[in-house]
């Protein structure tokens, strides 16, 4: 990140814009192939393994770390990584264990199953932690397969900074929409007559304090109030749009035992799976308040 990205906010810079855009599309990855990285023991990474992480972070906010050691005790392996990145301040969130894990698996019958992430249902596009508050913003998050389906649950994923240039290019009044602190409000989640959380309203981008950008997005339809103006609108349907496109710059992954994905809270969506008795999908999922800081 340059140490000025006020042109993220800054729609008069056009010229600082048009730089980072050109550096940022020219060193994007071609296809989720580049994003993997072999590493041999994710508690200690080695230099090399540490740069070529490093290396996917800087170009595209992910990596896909795949380890054969990690199967050993991915528990460890998986909140080691991230720590290797900066990553230290976990989101403790409602599903997560004592570490600050959560483990995705399909929940039939218990309070969780009530959750898409849950379930072996397809999510739709977002970010994580969009429910959150502006103090508990999710910059990282780091995954971990544990288990693969039997069929499905991959993953499609795309840098939100690649989202923002796309809507930027388009017409740069949508970011200002989207830069608005009440342009996207996710009402109180109330179960059985108790909130367990207000409503929550924030603007898609925001920078955060070391420049970096951060996007809020769900394209859940349902239970969400976007701010009611005509360019808001337009905004939101061209980044629908794009997101369903097959826009090259879209990464389509499907983690298998042994693999994980570290990254800066990119855009992304899982579609459903079905499990059978040897393949009852499970993944881990660490939610941080920190970036992935890659070290000079
Ligand atoms: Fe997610």
């Amino acid at each position: 990140m340059s140490s000025d990205s006020s042109f993220f906010t800054d729609l008069e810079r056009k010229q600082e814009y048009l730089d980072w855009r050109d550096r940022k599309l020219d060193a994007y990855p071609q296809s989720a192939d580049e994003l993997i990285v072999q590493v041999n023991d994710p508690v200690r990474l080695s230099e090399q393994e540490y740069r070529a992480i490093g290396d996917r972070l800087n170009r595209a906010n992910m990596a896909i770390w795949d380890s054969a050691q990690a199967k050993d005790n991915p528990k460890i392996a998986t909140l080691n990584l991230g720590r290797q990145y900066n990553m230290v301040r976990l989101d403790h969130n409602m599903g997560a264990d004592q570490d600050g894990v959560s483990e995705l698996t399909v929940r039939e019958g218990q309070w969780r199953g009530g959750y898409i992430p849950y379930s072996n249902k397809p999510l739709h596009w977002h970010t994580d932690g969009y429910y959150n508050t502006e103090e508990r913003k999710i910059l990282g998050m780091v995954l971990y397969c544990v288990q693969d389906a039997a069929r499905g649950g991959a993953n499609a994923l795309i840098d939100h900074e690649i989202a923002y240039i796309h809507l930027r290019d388009s017409d740069p009044a949508y970011i200002s929409a989207l830069l608005h602190p009440s342009v996207m409000t996710i009402p109180a989640n109330i179960v059985n007559g108790k909130e367990l959380r207000p409503d929550r309203t924030g603007p898609v981008f925001s920078v955060v304090d070391n420049g970096a950008l951060h996007m809020r997005y769900t394209a859940r339809a349902r239970n969400i109030i976007w701010r009611d103006d005509a360019l808001t609108s337009e905004a939101v349907a061209c980044l629908t749009a794009f997101l369903g496109s097959d826009s090259p710059y879209i990464m389509h992954a499907r983690l298998s035992p042994g693999q994980g994905l570290i990254c800066n809270n990119v855009l992304h969506d899982r579609s459903g799976f079905d499990n059978d008795a040897t393949h009852e999908r499970k993944l881990y999922r660490l939610r941080y308040y920190d970036r992935a800081v890659v070290d000079q």
